[in-house]
């Protein structure tokens, strides 16, 4: 028994967990000969093909995870689910995503709880949605809003591949956040807000009114720059606590045998987090009247400081936007069939032992 009493062997009523033997419909990360990894969604008679031989996914299906399985040639390959992070590291991208490393201070230093009201902007490529939907759990709600359609495009089919289905706790609204934001939730509403996009001072007001007092903001920036104005910003308006900083550096490192030491490469700078809590209506902490600014820290002129090309923001082109679009919506058509395969095996066995008395040996 565990200690809430629940069987230790007890599965969620949904059945979502990512473990147990594979099934129909499971993306599967196949590591083979040399070290080379596939990812595949088995299927009925579904194959992966290689120089190396054919793998049938039937030999994959009903094998535990972690299993080892071996193709036509005689290569073996060493079968896992993949993890989130490594969905997130090979899923289509439209816009730049946010790495599980700095996910995971997110999650933490927003404080994202099973059953918060949380809303995201930009969505993006569905990175961080993904890790946000998790952490929200079935009782939550995240709203996520992204201005350009063929980014929520991509969002939704990396979403919906990842779960298996388009989860209903999520919605995602087409348009500028400082538009849509006042329509989409009421006033004082919202719990967490995570802003991953070039300019999220833009936000900050109308971010500030969608918030309940003691709610965080969290936003996650590339450059020092936009750092500076989004700490100025959020002092200037008066409305949050005093705002906090910082950036995640994740080092691996090699351990085997006598050699332990750091790798020799990393991912040396992805961004900044800087994170605040909106204040009650009215309130004036002490701290915040004795910084009160004597002059606005950046005049018209330093607008130009953050354009997306002074702050190295790369641009997709069309084509390769297009793209993307096209590679997830094919990976989430595949996901689709594969589980409307898996439905129909299940209907089928279901049938199968209803005609049978219902018997289980
Ligand atoms: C870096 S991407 C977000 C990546 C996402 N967090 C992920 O992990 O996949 C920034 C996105 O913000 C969107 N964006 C920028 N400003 C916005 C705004 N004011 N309202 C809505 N979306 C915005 C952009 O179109 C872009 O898709």
């Amino acid at each position: 028994m565990t200690t809430d009493q629940q069987p230790a062997d007890s599965q969620p009523a949904d059945d979502l967990r990512p473990s147990g033997p594979f099934r129909l419909g499971d993306r599967v990360q196949l590591t083979g000969p040399k070290g080379r990894m596939h990812t595949v969604t088995l299927r009925e008679n579904g194959e992966l093909h290689t120089h190396h031989g054919v793998l049938k996914h039937e030999n994959i299906v009903g094998q535990p995870d972690g299993s080892v399985v071996t193709n036509s040639g005689g290569h073996e390959y060493l079968a896992l689910r993949p993890l989130l992070r490594d969905f997130v590291m090979s899923m289509p991208r439209g816009a730049a995503i946010v790495y599980p490393k700095d996910a995971a201070q997110i999650l933490a230093q927003a404080d994202i709880f099973p059953g918060a009201t949380v809303v995201e902007a930009g969505v993006g490529s569905g990175a961080l949605s993904l890790w946000l939907l998790r952490a929200i759990g079935p009782a939550g709600r995240l709203v996520s809003f992204e201005r350009r359609e063929e980014f929520a495009q991509v969002a939704e089919a990396n979403v919906e591949t990842f779960f298996g289905e388009y989860p209903t706790t999520w919605s995602v609204v087409v348009g500028d956040l400082v538009a849509e934001l006042p329509t989409a939730l009421a006033p004082a509403s919202v719990d967490r807000v995570v802003l991953d996009m070039l300019a999220p001072w833009e936000c900050l007001d109308v971010v500030a009114d969608a918030l309940t007092p003691g709610g965080v903001v969290i936003c996650y920036v590339a450059t020092a720059t936009q750092l500076s104005r989004v700490a100025e910003y959020l002092r200037g308006t008066g409305l949050y606590t005093e705002p906090e900083a910082s950036e995640t550096m994740v080092r691996g490192w090699h351990v085997e045998g006598l050699a332990v030491r750091p790798d020799h490469r990393m991912v040396a700078h992805t961004g900044f987090l800087i994170t605040a809590r909106r204040l009650a209506p009215g309130a004036v902490p002490p701290d915040v009247r004795k910084r009160a600014l004597k002059k606005p820290s950046y005049a018209d002129d330093d607008v130009e400081a953050w354009t997306p090309g002074a702050v190295g923001d790369r641009q997709i082109t069309d084509k390769n936007l297009r793209k993307r679009v096209r590679e997830a919506q094919r990976a989430v058509d595949g996901a689709r069939i594969a589980s409307r395969a898996a439905t129909d095996d299940a209907d089928d066995a279901a049938g199968a032992q209803a005609g049978s008395g219902g018997v289980v040996d």
